[in-house]
């Protein structure tokens, strides 16, 4: 855990670097304000883990964690405009388009996912490797058309709606499964992964990533804004199904814990290499926020 607090400073250092104040400064301002606010940089510790598990060096994923996290702190900006999920509190502040503008929030969310592109771009372009735009083909895939955006898109459709378990696990699986999987093949794929070790993380990001919005869904029901740091009941105020609302608390923590369970069984599969992301994904068991 101790080796997890500091790979997480590390990467917060690494992030405060990028997002150093330039002009126009109130753009830097807001990206920074909700990148740097804290969250659990889940994803860019997965990118890390998965690549020392493959062999690899932290050095050379960095700027993949960072736009990882840069990614995801977009999208979470743009989930909680009043267009979206209309949320004021995020990351145990006002989201960003209370803090600032609408306007402002939703170029601070282009903005990240720009600087997350050329973030890469810069390191496959310096140190030309192949490996480097298969991890991008990977991000760029399962952060838009075959992942969290299309999630986001029937996520948005389907509020108010009676849909189909099958729909909603779709919902699930790319809204918030598609950055968790591209977090674990990136990274894997970035150490030197093989195919047959890439399909694996592949699978485990498929568990974790389902696993992840179950838990998120419950938390939203059965926590309080001030240990989540973002309002509960949210789901509830925009009519959507959740893994809770179609299945219950009970069975809901069920299938939480039964589909970590598969993912820490292929973990294992990953050898002693990778008993660090073994521990990260097992302590996400009892996460509280
Ligand atoms: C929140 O993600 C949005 C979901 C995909 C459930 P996290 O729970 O990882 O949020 P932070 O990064 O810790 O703030
Ligand atoms: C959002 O799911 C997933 C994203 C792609 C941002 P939620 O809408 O449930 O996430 P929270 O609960 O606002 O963090
Ligand atoms: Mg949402
Ligand atoms: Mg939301
Ligand atoms: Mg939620």
């Amino acid at each position: 855990m101790s080796d997890t607090k500091t790979l997480i400073e590390n990467i917060n250092k690494a992030l405060s670097d990028y997002l150093e104040p330039r002009y126009p400064e109130k753009i830097y301002e807001a990206m920074g304000y909700s990148v740097m606010a804290g969250g659990k940089r889940l994803r860019p510790v997965l990118v890390l883990l998965a690549c020392r598990a493959a062999g690899g060096k932290d050095e050379d994923a960095m700027p993949f964690a960072c736009a990882m996290e840069m990614i995801h702190t977009y999208s979470l900006i743009h989930d909680d405009l009043p267009a979206m999920d209309n949320d004021d509190l995020r990351r145990g502040r006002p989201t960003c388009h209370k803090q600032f503008d609408e306007a402002t929030a939703i170029l601070a969310g282009d903005c990240l996912l720009g600087y997350a592109f050329e973030t890469m771009l810069d390191k496959a372009s310096e140190d030309f490797d192949k490996k480097y735009v298969k991890a991008m083909k990977v991000i760029a895939q399962l952060s838009g058309t075959k992942g969290m955006l299309v999630g986001q898109v029937v996520d948005v459709d389907s509020e108010g709606k009676k849909i189909s378990a099958e729909t909603l696990e779709y919902i699930h699986r790319n809204k918030t499964g598609g950055l968790i999987k591209a977090a674990l093949m990136a990274g894997g794929i970035i150490g030197g992964a093989d195919e047959d070790t890439v399909n694996l993380l592949e699978s485990i990001g498929e568990d974790v990533g389902l696993a992840f919005q179950i838990k998120d869904d419950i938390l939203d029901v059965t926590s309080t804004a001030e240990v989540l740091g973002k309002p509960i009941l949210s789901d509830e105020k925009n009519e959507k199904v959740t893994y809770v609302s179609l299945y219950g608390l009970e069975k809901a923590q069920q299938e939480y814990l039964r589909i970590t369970n598969s993912a820490l069984e292929n973990t294992k599969k990953l050898g002693e290499a990778a008993k660090p992301l073994y521990d990260y994904i097992a302590s996400l068991t009892d996460r509280i926020k």
